[in-house]
């Protein structure tokens, strides 16, 4: 979900609408905003849909210099134009919106209904709304009020409360769910992400947890739970403002699966040492003792940042020669694990943000563990709760599926392997052929970004399938996972992905000609092997596109996308990015909403 809020001297809807349009990536089932101002009495307007849809039903008269705004993705109760967000309390006194969940929530809405309170939606946040009306009778201040709410709240939260009595002032608050304040020339913002104030503010504040802050239209102050003050200094933002606008391309996503050469570039800089073939990671805080000493590396993440530490275990794998294996965060934060002194921990986020593995993160410290962060968002929760770690400085990513991040990420690890590597037993020639590899990535990556018109023509066809299978081995099977990911979630098309050693032993029986594969086979010591897997599926009339370097005979394979060739441990960074340009083109296709796949949102702030 997506939180903005204004106030100044300006009109506040034009510029929550704006802010909320940004942050529509974060959650789009619903939106609204309400606003306050001089003359008194809160103006609300929420609705099921999409921002524009909230523009269009804002009227010309919406007046206020003072107001939030939300953008959600549904956790309690459906999307619903009474769900929206903003929540008014029964006096219409008070607005809040929220990121986040409420875990008392059931608790405190029977407490408030035996004392009276009417709900009007089936959310968690109303509770907030209510809550902080009743603090408000004995509470001298806003803050007061809102500090003796969330004191009775377990759970998570982002918040922003408007006061129709108190429009010089917003409060904010923020407890597992990201809070960041935008400093202006009288005039201040909050939102939950700074895409929504780049166009206005470059100097933030980012809110710890179990911060509040007041913000008004000449500055803020922030304070804890318990009223003490905290003193926070700004931060400069450096993304440009144009990473936040489509320039020119059809989406967000075909935009930064462009920019990958360049995002590489930047993951690269300053990191490759040729003259001693190794990385430069000074942000992993570790010595080169240090790094010698773990035995084991545990890597953490959801979705594609979960795949793309697939990746990235293999790399450090075949490198260092250290056993390395990646879990998803939100499986390993419930099931009790077992944390190693002597295992390195590393956590894999874009945002930064995603609750599990923040909770993952949490829960290893907690147990005495050293955790590493690979993260996109600088200052990003994840990246800030972690003892070190590696940016990927990919620049903003905005479009629901990860492209750019996870080559970038994989990019990431490959250094943070060779590095490993060359502490432990990786020889100065073999350390020298990876600073090469790596150093080729973005022109090659260039080069299948030039073969975008022919993927594009397959991608059309094979778009017309009720489903497809991604296979690989070894170093093609986390591509084939994220394929496979990246088709289904843009796409909607059903897409499976299997182990190639492991079809014979029961997804085989699902081949035929109405599901094609699609097989990941980089020219390694296993070609023959995929070779003959690719057989036993055009055996069974299913076909075949085949993903690689070299082409194949067409009794392995009808169709055929060739990457250029890299080192072999470097070959997955690049046997992917034609797997990108496939969903992409299949969406397109299928004519779906590309950028903002249904049901699903950038960043899952919740549990
Ligand atoms: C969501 C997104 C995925 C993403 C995952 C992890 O589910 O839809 O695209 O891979 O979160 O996000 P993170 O920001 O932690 O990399």
């Amino acid at each position: 979900c997506g939180i903005v809020a204004y106030i100044g001297g300006k009109d506040a809807a034009p510029i929550l609408l704006e802010g909320l349009a940004r942050l529509e990536y974060r959650g789009y089932d619903s939106a609204g905003v309400a606003v306050t101002g001089k003359t008194g009495g809160l103006k609300l307007v929420k609705k099921k849909g999409r921002v524009a849809d909230l523009a269009a039903a804002v009227p010309a008269r919406f007046k206020g210099t003072a107001g939030i705004g939300h953008t959600r993705w549904a956790t309690h109760g459906e999307p619903s134009d009474a769900n929206s967000h903003p929540h008014l309390d029964t006096a219409q006194r008070f607005a809040v919106v929220h990121n986040g969940i409420i875990e008392n929530a059931e608790e405190l809405r029977a407490k408030l209904e035996s004392e009276g309170v009417v709900f009007v939606s089936e959310t968690d946040t109303e509770v907030l709304a209510h809550l902080i009306a009743a603090h408000a009778k004995d509470a001298a201040e806003l803050e007061d009020a809102v500090r003796a709410a969330l004191a009775r709240v377990v759970g998570t939260y982002g918040i922003a409360v408007l006061d129709a009595e108190r429009p010089d002032r917003i409060v904010v608050a923020r407890n597992g769910s990201p809070i960041v304040l935008g400093i202006g020339e009288k005039e201040m913002f909050a939102a939950s992400d700074v895409s929504a104030l780049v166009r206005y503010t470059r100097q933030v504040v980012h809110l710890d947890d179990g911060e509040l802050a007041t913000v008004r239209a000449d500055g803020f102050s922030t304070f804890t739970q318990d009223a003490r003050v905290t003193a926070k200094q700004p931060s400069t933002v450096d993304w440009e403002e144009a990473s936040y606008d489509t320039a020119g391309h059809a989406h967000f996503l075909i935009k930064e699966i462009s920019e990958q050469p360049a995002a590489v570039e930047r993951t690269l800089s300053g990191r490759v040492d040729e003259r001693f073939a190794t990385a430069h990671l000074g942000g992993l805080n570790l010595d080169a003792r240090e790094a010698r000493a773990f035995r084991r590396v545990k890597i953490l993440g959801c979705g594609s940042a979960y795949y793309s530490g697939e990746l990235g275990a293999q790399l450090i794998e075949e490198l260092a020669r250290i056993p390395a294996h990646a879990e998803p965060a939100s499986e390993f934060r419930y099931r009790n694990p077992v944390i190693e002194a002597d295992t390195l921990y590393i956590a894999v986020s874009q945002s930064g943000e995603t609750y599990d593995t923040l909770a993952a993160v949490q829960e290893i410290k907690r147990k005495g563990g050293r955790v590493l962060g690979v993260v996109n968002t600088v200052g990003s929760a994840i990246a800030r709760e972690c003892d070190g770690g590696v940016y990927l400085h990919a620049g903003p990513e905005i479009s629901v599926a990860s492209t750019k991040a996870f080559t970038s990420t994989a990019v990431a690890f490959a250094l943070i392997a060779l590095h490993f590597g060359r502490v432990h037993d990786l020889s100065p020639a073999d350390g020298r052929r990876i600073c090469a590899g790596l150093k080729a990535l973005p022109g090659q990556i260039r080069e299948i970004l030039a073969q975008e018109g022919s993927i594009a023509k397959l991608a059309a066809e094979y778009a017309q399938n009720a489903g497809m299978m991604f296979v690989g081995r070894v170093r093609g099977w986390p591509v084939a996972r994220e394929g496979a990911q990246k088709l289904k979630e843009v796409s909607y098309v059903h897409a499976e992905a299997y182990p190639a050693s492991e079809l014979k032993h029961g997804p085989l029986a699902l081949i035929g000609p109405e599901l094609p594969t699609v097989a990941v086979v980089p020219d390694d010591e296993l070609v023959e092997k995929n070779l003959t897997t690719l057989g036993e599926i055009r055996a069974r009339h299913g076909r075949v596109l085949m993903v690689g370097h070299t082409a194949p005979d067409p009794k392995y394979a009808e169709d055929c996308i060739l990457v250029p060739k890299n080192e072999p441990e470097l070959d997955p960074i690049l046997l992917g990015i034609p797997l990108q340009l496939l969903a992409y083109h299949a969406a397109v296709a299928l004519e779906r909403d590309v950028d903002k796949p249904r049901n699903l949102a950038k960043s899952v702030t919740v549990e």
